[in-house]
């Protein structure tokens, strides 16, 4: 069989943490990594820039032989999976999947709820964008959803300052904001996948009857389960084990915040020609 690998995309960094638990939950995957750090952050571009910026990714991944896409980007997953999935999908590549990460969160947040207040934290995009609303609401209507953006813990987590004290005042400032505007919160998606390397120093500052859903996990399990229901993705895709990362930014820039994400060392490949691409389809 080709080298067929299931294609994970993130703005940047943040989606090693996804990346890392789906190499977890399906070892024997080949798996390639796309981040855009080039043209990161996308939590503060408009619709159209997201969009087309996650087109490219995902064309650029098609022509890797990739079957399966996920999105690891809550942005880019809540501004552009929906049409990707309906206009692009059917007219690119319509024998391939592309998958997001907010719906298998959102899905185990409405379960798992027993007050039935759940918090979104997120990037200024994700938040606008209205996503994670729409999703909880689609399946739990009786369920109350607050939303709070945080722009300043990207960069803090981008700048390696995620341990840091002065962290701590925008860590606690946007769950003030949160909680004070739902005491009755029990459950907080962390819907960004830099927040997971926050995840302590949130943990620190909640009291203890607040859950935090952090998605690596469960984005692993649910692409796990989705390949079983759907034998016709999973058998394009090949097992050999491998892994390759690929950057739009230079490779030094990358592999060396790339470990803080992943937990161990990347070498990755550069790649100039993402915002190129779309000509020579
Ligand atoms: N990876 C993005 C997300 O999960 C955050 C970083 C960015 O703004 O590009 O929303």
């Amino acid at each position: 069989m080709d080298y067929c690998p299931i294609g994970v995309f993130d703005s940047g960094f943040g989606g090693l943490t996804v990346f890392k638990e789906i190499e977890q939950v399906l070892p024997q995957y080949d798996l390639l990594y796309l981040g855009d750090n080039a043209r990161a952050p996308y939590g503060t571009r408009s619709f159209e820039t997201v969009y087309g910026y996650t087109l490219e990714a995902v064309r650029w991944l098609f022509r890797r032989n990739c079957p399966l896409i996920i999105l690891a980007c809550n942005t880019a997953a809540a501004k552009a999976l929906r049409t990707i999935q309906q206009k692009d999908l059917p007219r690119i590549a319509p024998a391939n999947r592309v998958l997001g990460v907010i719906r298998p969160v959102t899905e185990l947040a409405g379960r798992i709820t027993r007050s039935g207040h759940i918090g979104i934290l997120a990037t200024r995009g994700t938040v606008d964008s209205q996503s994670y609303l729409i999703e909880i609401r689609r399946y739990f209507p009786g369920v109350n959803v607050v939303q709070e953006a945080c722009p300043m813990w990207v960069p803090l987590v981008e700048n390696h300052e995620f341990n840091s004290d002065g962290a701590d005042y925008f860590v606690r400032q946007h769950l003030d904001r949160i909680l004070a505007a739902d005491p009755l919160i029990d459950t907080l998606i962390l819907g960004c996948t830099h927040y997971p390397l926050l995840q302590k120093k949130i943990r620190s500052f909640l009291p203890p009857g607040i859950q935090v859903i952090s998605q690596g996990a469960i984005v692993a399990r649910s692409l796990a389960d989705y390949l079983d229901r759907h034998p016709e993705i999973e058998s394009r895709c090949s097992r050999r084990g491998r892994r390759d990362f690929f950057s739009s930014e230079s490779a030094e820039v990358f592999d060396r915040s790339a470990t803080i994400f992943y937990g161990r060392e990347v070498h990755c490949c550069e790649t100039r020609n993402l915002g190129t691409s779309m000509s020579d389809e």
